[in-house]
Protein backbone atom coordinates (compact mmCIF):
# COMPACT_ATOMS: atom_id res chain seq x y z
CA UNK A 1 0.00 0.00 0.00
CA UNK A 2 1.37 3.66 -0.59
CA UNK A 3 -0.14 6.54 0.48
CA UNK A 4 0.43 8.66 -2.64
CA UNK A 5 -1.72 6.11 -4.28
CA UNK A 6 -4.60 6.27 -2.14
CA UNK A 7 -4.89 10.01 -1.84
CA UNK A 8 -4.24 9.81 -5.69
CA UNK A 9 -7.67 8.16 -5.38
CA UNK A 10 -9.19 10.61 -3.84
CA UNK A 11 -9.04 12.78 -6.20
CA UNK A 12 -9.72 11.35 -9.44
CA UNK A 13 -11.80 13.54 -11.95
CA UNK A 14 -14.29 10.91 -11.08
CA UNK A 15 -14.50 11.51 -7.70
CA UNK A 16 -14.55 15.03 -8.26
CA UNK A 17 -16.69 15.22 -10.18
CA UNK A 18 -18.98 12.82 -7.73
CA UNK A 19 -18.21 15.77 -5.27
CA UNK A 20 -19.16 18.77 -7.28
CA UNK A 21 -22.89 16.82 -8.03
CA UNK A 22 -23.26 16.31 -3.89
CA UNK A 23 -23.24 19.89 -3.71
CA UNK A 24 -25.59 20.37 -7.10
CA UNK A 25 -27.43 17.55 -4.86
CA UNK A 26 -27.40 19.60 -1.84
CA UNK A 27 -28.85 22.98 -2.84
CA UNK A 28 -31.65 21.51 -4.86
CA UNK A 29 -32.36 20.05 -1.81
CA UNK A 30 -32.39 22.83 0.36
CA UNK A 31 -34.53 24.33 -2.36
CA UNK A 32 -36.80 21.67 -2.44
CA UNK A 33 -37.50 21.66 1.41
CA UNK A 34 -37.99 25.35 1.75
CA UNK A 35 -40.43 25.09 -1.43
CA UNK A 36 -42.41 21.94 0.67
CA UNK A 37 -42.00 23.75 3.93
CA UNK A 38 -43.45 27.00 2.34
CA UNK A 39 -46.09 25.12 0.69
CA UNK A 40 -47.24 22.61 3.23
CA UNK A 41 -45.58 23.41 6.57
CA UNK A 42 -44.72 19.79 6.72
CA UNK A 43 -41.74 17.47 5.19
CA UNK A 44 -41.99 15.31 2.38
CA UNK A 45 -39.90 12.64 1.35
CA UNK A 46 -38.11 13.22 -1.78
CA UNK A 47 -37.87 9.51 -3.38
CA UNK A 48 -35.59 10.44 -5.81
CA UNK A 49 -33.28 12.74 -4.19
CA UNK A 50 -30.12 11.34 -5.99
CA UNK A 51 -28.84 11.12 -9.43
CA UNK A 52 -26.79 8.01 -8.07
CA UNK A 53 -30.85 5.76 -8.61
CA UNK A 54 -30.98 3.12 -10.85
CA UNK A 55 -30.30 4.37 -13.57
CA UNK A 56 -26.50 4.90 -12.67
CA UNK A 57 -25.59 1.78 -10.77
CA UNK A 58 -25.96 -1.29 -12.54
CA UNK A 59 -28.01 -4.07 -11.62
CA UNK A 60 -24.53 -6.40 -12.15
CA UNK A 61 -25.39 -9.98 -11.06
CA UNK A 62 -23.06 -11.19 -8.01
CA UNK A 63 -22.80 -14.37 -6.55
CA UNK A 64 -21.81 -14.45 -2.56
CA UNK A 65 -19.73 -16.77 -0.65
CA UNK A 66 -22.55 -18.96 0.02
CA UNK A 67 -23.28 -19.26 -3.27
CA UNK A 68 -26.14 -16.77 -3.17
CA UNK A 69 -26.70 -14.80 -6.43
CA UNK A 70 -28.06 -11.33 -5.91
CA UNK A 71 -28.01 -8.09 -7.97
CA UNK A 72 -25.85 -5.19 -7.00
CA UNK A 73 -28.62 -2.57 -7.00
CA UNK A 74 -31.59 -4.07 -6.31
CA UNK A 75 -30.42 -6.72 -3.24
CA UNK A 76 -27.05 -4.56 -1.99
CA UNK A 77 -27.22 -0.97 -2.08
CA UNK A 78 -31.00 0.40 -2.54
CA UNK A 79 -31.77 2.46 -0.05
CA UNK A 80 -29.14 1.02 2.21
CA UNK A 81 -26.16 2.45 3.91
CA UNK A 82 -22.67 0.56 2.41
CA UNK A 83 -19.39 -0.25 2.20
CA UNK A 84 -17.90 -1.43 -0.69
CA UNK A 85 -14.02 -2.23 -1.91
CA UNK A 86 -12.43 -4.33 -4.09
CA UNK A 87 -10.19 -7.14 -3.36
CA UNK A 88 -8.66 -10.76 -4.70
CA UNK A 89 -7.85 -13.55 -2.27
CA UNK A 90 -4.27 -13.76 -3.50
CA UNK A 91 -3.32 -10.23 -2.52
CA UNK A 92 -0.50 -10.06 0.02
CA UNK A 93 -0.44 -6.57 1.28
CA UNK A 94 -3.19 -4.11 0.62
CA UNK A 95 -5.97 -6.57 0.67
CA UNK A 96 -5.12 -7.95 3.88
CA UNK A 97 -4.85 -4.23 5.60
CA UNK A 98 -8.49 -3.50 4.48
CA UNK A 99 -10.21 -6.68 5.27
CA UNK A 100 -8.18 -6.30 9.27
CA UNK A 101 -9.19 -2.51 9.05
CA UNK A 102 -12.91 -3.02 7.86
CA UNK A 103 -13.42 -6.04 10.43
CA UNK A 104 -12.77 -3.70 13.54
CA UNK A 105 -14.75 -1.57 12.53
CA UNK A 106 -17.37 -4.15 11.94
CA UNK A 107 -16.96 -5.21 16.03
CA UNK A 108 -17.53 -1.32 16.67
CA UNK A 109 -20.77 -1.32 14.90
CA UNK A 110 -21.79 -4.66 15.81
CA UNK A 111 -24.96 -6.17 15.15
CA UNK A 112 -25.89 -3.22 13.42
CA UNK A 113 -23.80 -4.44 10.43
CA UNK A 114 -26.46 -7.17 8.40
CA UNK A 115 -29.19 -4.86 10.24
CA UNK A 116 -28.65 -0.92 8.81
CA UNK A 117 -25.19 -1.43 7.70
CA UNK A 118 -24.12 -3.81 4.74
CA UNK A 119 -20.45 -4.78 4.28
CA UNK A 120 -19.15 -5.81 0.57
CA UNK A 121 -16.02 -7.01 -0.44
CA UNK A 122 -16.09 -7.50 -4.38
CA UNK A 123 -13.79 -9.77 -6.16
CA UNK A 124 -11.92 -8.13 -9.16
CA UNK A 125 -10.17 -11.84 -9.66
CA UNK A 126 -13.06 -14.03 -10.43
CA UNK A 127 -11.75 -16.68 -11.88
CA UNK A 128 -9.56 -17.48 -8.76
CA UNK A 129 -11.88 -16.12 -6.58
CA UNK A 130 -15.12 -18.65 -6.65
CA UNK A 131 -17.60 -18.38 -3.55
CA UNK A 132 -15.88 -21.33 -1.83
CA UNK A 133 -12.53 -19.91 -2.12
CA UNK A 134 -14.03 -16.45 -0.66
CA UNK A 135 -15.78 -18.19 1.98
CA UNK A 136 -12.64 -19.62 3.46
CA UNK A 137 -10.57 -16.33 3.10
CA UNK A 138 -13.76 -14.54 5.39
CA UNK A 139 -13.18 -17.33 7.91
CA UNK A 140 -9.91 -17.00 7.92
CA UNK A 141 -10.24 -13.25 8.80
CA UNK A 142 -13.17 -14.30 11.19
CA UNK A 143 -15.14 -12.02 9.78
CA UNK A 144 -18.87 -11.71 11.39
CA UNK A 145 -21.87 -11.82 9.90
CA UNK A 146 -23.76 -9.14 7.51
CA UNK A 147 -20.09 -8.86 5.49
CA UNK A 148 -20.74 -10.57 2.09
CA UNK A 149 -17.42 -11.20 -0.14
CA UNK A 150 -18.74 -11.16 -3.79
CA UNK A 151 -17.78 -12.57 -7.30
CA UNK A 152 -19.29 -12.20 -10.52
CA UNK A 153 -18.46 -11.91 -14.25
CA UNK A 154 -14.71 -9.97 -14.63
CA UNK A 155 -16.06 -7.20 -17.29
CA UNK A 156 -19.17 -6.04 -15.20
CA UNK A 157 -17.18 -5.61 -12.33
CA UNK A 158 -14.68 -3.31 -13.67
CA UNK A 159 -17.60 -1.48 -15.34
CA UNK A 160 -19.13 -1.47 -11.44
CA UNK A 161 -15.24 -0.33 -10.08
CA UNK A 162 -15.35 2.55 -12.51
CA UNK A 163 -19.30 3.89 -11.73
CA UNK A 164 -18.38 4.08 -7.82
CA UNK A 165 -15.04 5.75 -8.73
CA UNK A 166 -12.52 3.38 -7.57
CA UNK A 167 -11.23 2.39 -11.00
CA UNK A 168 -7.95 4.48 -12.11
CA UNK A 169 -6.79 3.99 -15.39
CA UNK A 170 -3.31 2.51 -15.80
CA UNK A 171 -3.22 1.54 -12.45
CA UNK A 172 -5.75 -0.93 -11.83
CA UNK A 173 -5.36 -2.47 -15.22
CA UNK A 174 -1.72 -2.71 -15.17
CA UNK A 175 0.34 -5.70 -15.56
CA UNK A 176 0.61 -6.36 -12.14
CA UNK A 177 -3.01 -7.35 -10.18
CA UNK A 178 -2.24 -4.05 -8.02
CA UNK A 179 -5.27 -2.26 -7.52
CA UNK A 180 -6.68 1.10 -6.49
CA UNK A 181 -6.94 0.86 -2.40
CA UNK A 182 -9.72 2.85 -1.61
CA UNK A 183 -13.06 2.09 -0.56
CA UNK A 184 -16.28 3.57 -0.85
CA UNK A 185 -18.86 4.27 2.33
CA UNK A 186 -22.59 5.37 1.02
CA UNK A 187 -25.77 6.14 1.62
CA UNK A 188 -27.78 5.60 -1.52
CA UNK A 189 -30.58 6.50 -0.38
CA UNK A 190 -29.60 10.09 -0.23
CA UNK A 191 -26.74 10.03 -2.40
CA UNK A 192 -23.63 11.07 0.20
CA UNK A 193 -20.63 8.51 -0.80
CA UNK A 194 -17.40 9.29 0.67
CA UNK A 195 -13.68 7.78 0.09
CA UNK A 196 -11.72 6.42 2.56
CA UNK A 197 -8.11 4.86 3.27
CA UNK A 198 -7.49 1.69 4.76
CA UNK A 199 -5.47 3.60 6.89
CA UNK A 200 -8.37 5.67 8.57
CA UNK A 201 -9.06 5.34 11.80
CA UNK A 202 -11.77 2.71 12.68
CA UNK A 203 -13.64 5.08 15.29
CA UNK A 204 -13.87 7.50 12.46
CA UNK A 205 -15.39 4.95 10.02
CA UNK A 206 -17.82 3.17 12.55
CA UNK A 207 -18.88 6.76 13.19
CA UNK A 208 -19.37 7.79 9.44
CA UNK A 209 -21.47 4.63 9.09
CA UNK A 210 -23.43 4.44 12.29
CA UNK A 211 -24.25 8.24 12.52
CA UNK A 212 -23.25 10.67 9.93
CA UNK A 213 -24.25 8.42 6.62
CA UNK A 214 -27.36 7.79 8.24
CA UNK A 215 -28.28 11.74 8.34
CA UNK A 216 -27.46 11.72 12.20
CA UNK A 217 -30.73 9.68 12.84
CA UNK A 218 -29.49 8.09 15.92
CA UNK A 219 -27.87 11.01 17.96
CA UNK A 220 -24.71 9.31 19.38
CA UNK A 221 -24.48 8.31 22.96
CA UNK A 222 -23.40 10.88 25.19
CA UNK A 223 -19.69 11.30 25.50
CA UNK A 224 -18.38 11.13 28.76
CA UNK A 225 -14.80 13.22 29.77
CA UNK A 226 -13.94 12.26 33.15
CA UNK A 227 -12.58 8.88 32.12
CA UNK A 228 -10.89 10.29 29.17
CA UNK A 229 -7.33 9.35 28.90
CA UNK A 230 -4.77 11.83 29.02
CA UNK A 231 -3.30 13.38 26.07
CA UNK A 232 -0.17 13.13 25.06
CA UNK A 233 1.50 13.52 21.70
CA UNK A 234 2.59 9.72 19.76
CA UNK A 235 6.16 9.43 19.02
CA UNK A 236 7.20 8.75 14.76
CA UNK A 237 7.22 5.24 16.30
CA UNK A 238 3.72 5.02 17.68
CA UNK A 239 2.30 7.33 15.30
CA UNK A 240 3.70 4.57 12.62
CA UNK A 241 2.52 1.94 14.98
CA UNK A 242 -1.17 2.74 15.46
CA UNK A 243 -2.28 3.77 11.51
CA UNK A 244 -0.19 0.98 10.11
CA UNK A 245 0.18 -2.03 12.23
CA UNK A 246 -2.78 -1.72 14.95
CA UNK A 247 -5.54 -3.27 12.84
CA UNK A 248 -3.48 -6.59 12.85
CA UNK A 249 -1.76 -6.64 16.47
CA UNK A 250 -2.67 -5.66 19.65
CA UNK A 251 -0.63 -4.34 22.61
CA UNK A 252 -1.21 -6.73 25.60
CA UNK A 253 -4.30 -8.02 27.27
CA UNK A 254 -6.07 -4.59 28.19
CA UNK A 255 -5.59 -3.69 24.19
CA UNK A 256 -9.13 -3.44 22.51
CA UNK A 257 -10.88 -4.84 25.78
CA UNK A 258 -13.98 -4.16 25.99
CA UNK A 259 -14.72 -4.01 22.28
CA UNK A 260 -14.19 -7.60 21.60
CA UNK A 261 -11.55 -7.22 19.49
CA UNK A 262 -9.81 -10.19 18.26
CA UNK A 263 -6.56 -9.83 16.76
CA UNK A 264 -5.38 -10.93 13.08
CA UNK A 265 -1.84 -11.64 13.78
CA UNK A 266 -0.04 -11.95 17.56
CA UNK A 267 0.31 -9.84 20.45
CA UNK A 268 3.65 -7.29 20.36
CA UNK A 269 3.93 -6.97 23.94
CA UNK A 270 7.44 -8.78 24.36
CA UNK A 271 8.77 -9.13 21.02
CA UNK A 272 11.25 -7.07 20.96
CA UNK A 273 12.76 -9.46 23.66
CA UNK A 274 11.97 -12.69 21.98
CA UNK A 275 13.49 -11.77 18.70
CA UNK A 276 16.75 -11.02 17.51
CA UNK A 277 16.74 -7.09 16.63
CA UNK A 278 18.44 -7.92 13.08
CA UNK A 279 15.36 -9.87 12.09
CA UNK A 280 12.94 -8.28 13.39
CA UNK A 281 13.40 -4.90 11.78
CA UNK A 282 13.83 -6.78 8.43
CA UNK A 283 10.88 -9.32 9.23
CA UNK A 284 8.97 -5.41 9.79
CA UNK A 285 9.73 -4.23 6.46
CA UNK A 286 9.58 -7.27 4.43
CA UNK A 287 7.92 -10.34 5.45
CA UNK A 288 6.95 -11.00 2.39
CA UNK A 289 10.98 -11.77 1.31
CA UNK A 290 11.66 -13.33 4.37
CA UNK A 291 8.95 -15.82 3.85
CA UNK A 292 9.43 -16.32 0.27
CA UNK A 293 13.19 -17.49 1.70
CA UNK A 294 11.34 -19.67 3.66
CA UNK A 295 13.08 -18.22 6.89
CA UNK A 296 11.71 -20.89 9.27
CA UNK A 297 10.47 -18.25 12.19
CA UNK A 298 8.39 -16.77 9.28
CA UNK A 299 6.97 -20.28 8.37
CA UNK A 300 6.46 -21.42 11.43
CA UNK A 301 4.28 -17.56 12.33
CA UNK A 302 2.63 -17.89 8.61
CA UNK A 303 1.07 -21.27 9.94
CA UNK A 304 0.21 -20.67 13.16
CA UNK A 305 -2.23 -17.64 11.90
CA UNK A 306 -4.19 -18.94 9.46
CA UNK A 307 -1.64 -18.39 6.70
CA UNK A 308 -2.57 -14.70 6.57
CA UNK A 309 0.64 -12.91 5.21
CA UNK A 310 1.42 -9.87 7.23
CA UNK A 311 1.73 -7.64 4.31
CA UNK A 312 4.94 -5.42 3.13
CA UNK A 313 4.16 -2.11 4.54
CA UNK A 314 7.14 -0.44 2.31
CA UNK A 315 8.36 0.95 5.47
CA UNK A 316 12.26 2.06 5.48
CA UNK A 317 15.08 1.30 8.06
CA UNK A 318 14.61 3.95 9.54
CA UNK A 319 10.70 4.12 10.32
CA UNK A 320 11.02 -0.20 11.01
CA UNK A 321 13.60 1.13 13.68
CA UNK A 322 11.12 3.92 15.29
CA UNK A 323 8.30 1.20 15.75
CA UNK A 324 10.54 -1.48 17.48
CA UNK A 325 11.44 1.65 19.65
CA UNK A 326 8.03 2.36 20.31
CA UNK A 327 7.37 -1.56 20.93
CA UNK A 328 10.50 -1.59 23.14
CA UNK A 329 9.26 1.30 25.26
CA UNK A 330 5.04 -0.04 25.34
CA UNK A 331 6.53 -3.75 26.33
CA UNK A 332 8.94 -1.76 29.47
CA UNK A 333 5.71 0.22 30.49
CA UNK A 334 3.24 -3.17 30.68
CA UNK A 335 6.51 -5.46 31.70
CA UNK A 336 8.95 -3.75 33.33
CA UNK A 337 12.18 -6.12 33.66
CA UNK A 338 12.31 -5.09 37.20
CA UNK A 339 9.35 -6.72 38.31
CA UNK A 340 9.67 -9.65 36.00
CA UNK A 341 13.54 -10.29 37.39
CA UNK A 342 11.89 -10.67 41.19
CA UNK A 343 12.60 -14.46 42.35
C1 LIG B 1 -3.05 -7.23 7.81
C2 LIG B 1 -2.58 -7.61 9.09
C3 LIG B 1 -1.22 -7.17 9.58
C4 LIG B 1 -0.67 -5.90 9.60
C5 LIG B 1 -1.30 -4.63 9.07
C6 LIG B 1 0.59 -6.02 10.26
N1 LIG B 1 0.82 -7.31 10.62
FE1 LIG B 1 2.42 -8.03 11.69
N2 LIG B 1 1.70 -9.92 11.49
C7 LIG B 1 0.51 -10.27 10.90
C8 LIG B 1 0.37 -11.71 10.92
C9 LIG B 1 -0.82 -12.49 10.36
C10 LIG B 1 1.53 -12.20 11.54
C11 LIG B 1 1.89 -13.67 11.77
C12 LIG B 1 2.83 -14.13 10.68
C13 LIG B 1 2.14 -14.36 9.36
O1 LIG B 1 1.08 -14.98 9.32
O2 LIG B 1 2.70 -13.89 8.35
C14 LIG B 1 2.34 -11.05 11.90
C15 LIG B 1 3.55 -11.13 12.56
C16 LIG B 1 4.26 -10.04 13.05
C17 LIG B 1 5.44 -10.10 13.87
C18 LIG B 1 6.15 -11.36 14.35
C19 LIG B 1 5.80 -11.65 15.77
C20 LIG B 1 6.75 -12.68 16.35
O3 LIG B 1 6.30 -13.44 17.19
O4 LIG B 1 7.91 -12.67 15.98
C21 LIG B 1 5.84 -8.82 14.13
C22 LIG B 1 7.01 -8.36 14.94
C23 LIG B 1 4.90 -7.96 13.45
N3 LIG B 1 3.95 -8.73 12.82
C24 LIG B 1 4.96 -6.58 13.46
C25 LIG B 1 4.14 -5.75 12.69
C26 LIG B 1 4.32 -4.32 12.60
C27 LIG B 1 5.40 -3.53 13.32
C28 LIG B 1 3.36 -3.87 11.75
C29 LIG B 1 3.14 -2.45 11.26
C30 LIG B 1 4.25 -1.85 10.62
C31 LIG B 1 2.55 -5.02 11.34
N4 LIG B 1 3.06 -6.13 11.93
C32 LIG B 1 1.43 -4.95 10.50
C33 LIG B 1 -0.44 -9.41 10.37
C34 LIG B 1 -0.26 -8.05 10.21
Amino acid sequence: MNRARADRALSTPRSRALGMHLVLVLVTCLLATRALVAHDGALAPTPSATPWGEDYFPNTLLTDQDGRQVRFFDDLIKGKVVVINFIFTSCSDSCPLETARLRQVQTLLGDRVGQDIFFYSISIDPLSDTPPVLKAYAQRFKVGPGWRFLTGEFEAVTDLRKKLGLFIEGVDNGRNKDHNLSLIVGNQGTGRWMKASPFENPWILADQLANTLQNWKQASAEQNYANAPEIRPPSNGEELFRTRCASCHSLGPQDGQGIGMRSIGPDLIGVTRQRDPKWLNRWIREPDRLLAEKDPIATQLFERFERIPMPNLRLDENAAQSIIEFLEEETERQQPLQAAQVP
